[in-house]
């Protein structure tokens, strides 16, 4: 069974507090909250007081802070004391990857990194024994709403065989064009991802709760 992490790039973000309540009563395990600096990807979503905000009214809530930021090292410190339980920062930014797993570790929240779709998985594999999670990209990060784009599906096949061969603990999470409706997501789970982000087939559902039961089930 998958685990659901809802983007909240795609809810009502008059009501954030409430589109987050809705989907954890639905049985979303996590929250999925993109950070986005029009740098490393050319949009600007939103970043540490808003995670505050919602730490603050979801006490309980496990924030799965994903960063698409240029310099994720300089983030890391106000991103956990802001409430996020597992920092994601992307292999391909300009900070040092031994650096900012340190950071996130030493900041007590669990790490993961995340491959563009141009990123080969060869790339993680010094890093994959101090992963709590690894993050594949099914879209070019900075947008909500972008098809999937079907090569993620090797990406997760090889690295959930080499979690295996490895005995790896880390988690297995794809992110963009997720859905239920289209089969990506049930393609996602068979090629071995644990953790589907979904952010438009939740938030733009005419029922996100049934769509996180959806996602739930596969
Ligand atoms: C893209 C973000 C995704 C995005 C997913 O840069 O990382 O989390 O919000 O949105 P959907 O599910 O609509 O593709
Ligand atoms: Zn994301």
């Amino acid at each position: 069974m998958a685990m659901v992490s809802p983007s909240l790039l795609a809810a009502d973000f008059a009501c954030l507090g409430t589109e987050c309540r809705k989907v954890l009563d639905a049985g979303a395990q996590w929250l999925h909250f993109d950070v986005m600096d029009g740098c490393f990807v050319p949009n600007i979503s939103f970043g540490v007081p808003v995670l505050a905000g919602l730490h603050k009214a979801l006490p309980d809530a496990f924030f799965d802070v994903h960063l698409m930021i240029r310099d994720p090292l300089a983030y890391i410190e106000p991103f956990a004391k802001a409430g996020a339980s597992l920092i994601t920062f992307h292999l391909e930014s300009d900070s040092d990857v031994g650096a900012t797993l340190a950071a996130i570790k030493a900041a007590g929240c669990k790490a993961g990194i995340s491959i563009k779709p141009a990123t080969p998985v060869s790339a993680l594999e010094p890093w994959l024994d101090q992963l709590d999670l690894v993050l594949v990209m099914s879209v070019e990060p900075g947008f909500g709403g972008q098809s999937f784009m079907p090569g993620a599906l090797d990406k997760l096949s090889a690295l959930a065989q080499e979690k295996r061969r490895r005995g790896l603990p880390f988690l297995l999470e794809v992110d963009g064009g997720v859905d239920e409706a289209s089969g990506t997501a049930a393609a996602c789970v068979n090629a071995g991802a644990e953790v589907l982000v979904a952010g438009s087939a939740v938030f733009r559902a005419a029922d996100p709760a049934a769509a996180v039961a959806g996602l739930l089930r596969l």
